[in-house]
């Protein structure tokens, strides 16, 4: 993590000096001149004059007074996230910065562009044996000079959970089996996060029909998790029940994908990931609520032994499913996951989150996940907070239609609706058939979402999300 302090100017070696601005005119104002000098005001103006720099948001003016770099930025005000993670990608090669504002921002707003500046210092570069030590980012220490001090503790659990998330996510498939996922989620025992892990075998005794059938191919067996935080043991119930798909690899099965459709299928278990991660935030920031969350790790491989296309299999539910398609494995393992956490802990507000369809991927591009749900305050809640963190959401309609769509003519219902239609849709309307119609639901599908188009590293999407969700409960 970067060194994050709020002090006076440090004027140390390799510091850069920076104004984050509103509008290029508050170069005018005097109190700044005065924290900064006037000499690199003047500097600044020159640059803005000589270069005709915009006065709009993301413009910067550079130069140098003496050896030291000197930057002003004019800041978006409705984007901190972005805000943020753009500065880090200005400052990355300097070790030091001295960050002054001539705008007025609210310690709210410091705390999301602290975060977005964070989270943009990520780098999945484990297994890069030949980086040098100058190819790494120098930026170390950051410093905000005369601002309120934001809450770091929260900032700290926000940007650990998200780089957790992206960790998870990042680890290919023969690194991050089913089980090593367990072996690193028990460890957050640490931080009295209670963790069970259900294996093969007790899954078979509590019914993961489906799940079972879509981990048969693999010789990594499936487990599931289940993870419970306590902040609030004076209630009996849980605030919210979360469940996340857990893809440990997603080769399409027997469907098999092409060789393309097959990239970044190791980031299939990014919901699960999600979820595990929000309840890591939630225990690092001892956030008074309980909460649950169940994910089944699976891995959809084809084998002599794997399950096919036509297989009739019985859910937990006790509701049988035909195979259409082995490659929509993902809300069969959600399916038994929805039920069990329901089952056994009577939650009555309950998440999911999952890359679950190309459909969702096609229609939003990576800029919107797709939320789907039977409660419309739940909808909106979500969709606000999404907004806030700069994570979007965009309702699609469970239309009872779609669940027909779905009817199998040999079993209770099929994997898949009709080929090309409503993807996104269809998939929900095949996961409400898991839900009680007690419980309020919502669905989101992050497809697209869940990793970098151009880098293909894990962005965490949906980790700040619900933490922001979950904080509002509070
Ligand atoms: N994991 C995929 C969905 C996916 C696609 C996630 C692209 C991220 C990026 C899911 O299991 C899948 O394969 N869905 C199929 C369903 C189809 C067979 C009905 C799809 O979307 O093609
Ligand atoms: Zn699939
Ligand atoms: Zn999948």
């Amino acid at each position: 993590m970067l060194d994050f302090i709020f002090d006076k100017p440090q004027k140390r070696e390799h510091t850069a000096v920076v104004i984050l601005l509103d509008k290029l005119s508050r170069l005018e104002d005097e109190r700044l001149a005065k924290k900064v000098g006037k000499n690199v005001i003047e500097a600044l103006k020159n640059v803005a004059e000589a270069e005709e720099v915009k006065d709009s948001v993301d413009s910067v003016l550079k130069c140098y007074h003496g050896q030291v770099p000197c930057l002003a930025v004019i800041v978006n005000d409705k984007l901190p996230f972005k805000a943020g993670q753009h500065l880090y990608q200005r400052l990355k090669n300097y070790m030091n910065a001295d960050i002054y504002a001539a705008a007025q921002l609210s310690t709210e707003y410091m705390e999301k562009f602290i975060i977005g500046m964070e989270n943009a210092n990520y780098s999945f570069d484990k297994y890069m044996t030949k980086k040098k030590p100058e190819d790494f980012d120098k930026l170390e220490t950051v410093n905000f000079v005369d601002f309120k001090k934001p809450n770091m503790a929260k900032v700290g659990a926000i940007t650990n959970a998200v780089r957790y998330a992206r960790d998870l996510g990042n680890e290919p498939a023969n690194r991050l089996t089913p089980y090593e996922f367990i072996k690193d989620v028990e460890r957050l025992n640490y931080l009295d996060i209670d963790v069970e892990v259900l294996d093969e075998k007790a899954m078979k005794q509590e019914n993961f029909g489906l799940a079972l059938a879509v981990a048969q191919g693999s010789c990594n067996p499936p487990y599931t998790a289940v993870l419970q935080w306590h902040g609030n043991p004076k209630k009996k119930e849980f605030d919210c029940g979360l469940v996340g798909k857990g893809g440990i690899y997603d080769s399409g099965e027997l469907s098999l994908k092409t060789a393309n459709g097959m990239r970044s299928m190791k980031q299939d278990m990014s919901g699960a990931a999600d979820v595990v991660s929000v309840i890591k935030a939630a225990a690092l920031q001892k956030l008074p609520l309980n909460l649950v969350a169940v994910v089944t790790l699976v891995e959809n491989m084809p084998s002599g032994g794997a399950y096919k296309v036509d297989d009739i299999l019985t859910s937990m539910s006790g509701q049988t499913v035909e195979v259409i398609n082995t490659d929509a494995e993902g809300r069969l393992a959600l399916a038994d996951a929805l039920w069990y956490i329901q089952k056994r802990f009577k939650v009555k507000t309950l998440i999911d989150i999952a890359t679950l369809t190309g459909a969702s991927q096609a229609v939003f591009g990576g800029l919107y996940a797709a939320i789907l749900g039977n409660d419309e305050k739940l909808v909106h809640r979500l969709i606000a907070a999404g907004s806030e963190t700069e994570e979007n959401l965009w309702q699609l309609p469970m239309n009872p239609e779609y669940d027909k769509w779905i009817n199998s003519s040999v079993a209770d219902m099929q994997n898949i609706g009709k080929r090309g239609f409503a993807g996104t849709a269809t998939a929900a309307a095949f996961l409400q058939r898991f839900v009680h119609k007690s419980t309020k639901w919502a669905h989101l599908d992050i497809a697209g979402c869940e990793c970098d188009e151009k880098t293909k590293v894990s962005t965490g999407f949906g980790v700040m999300l619900l933490h922001n969700y979950l904080e509002k409960l509070c």
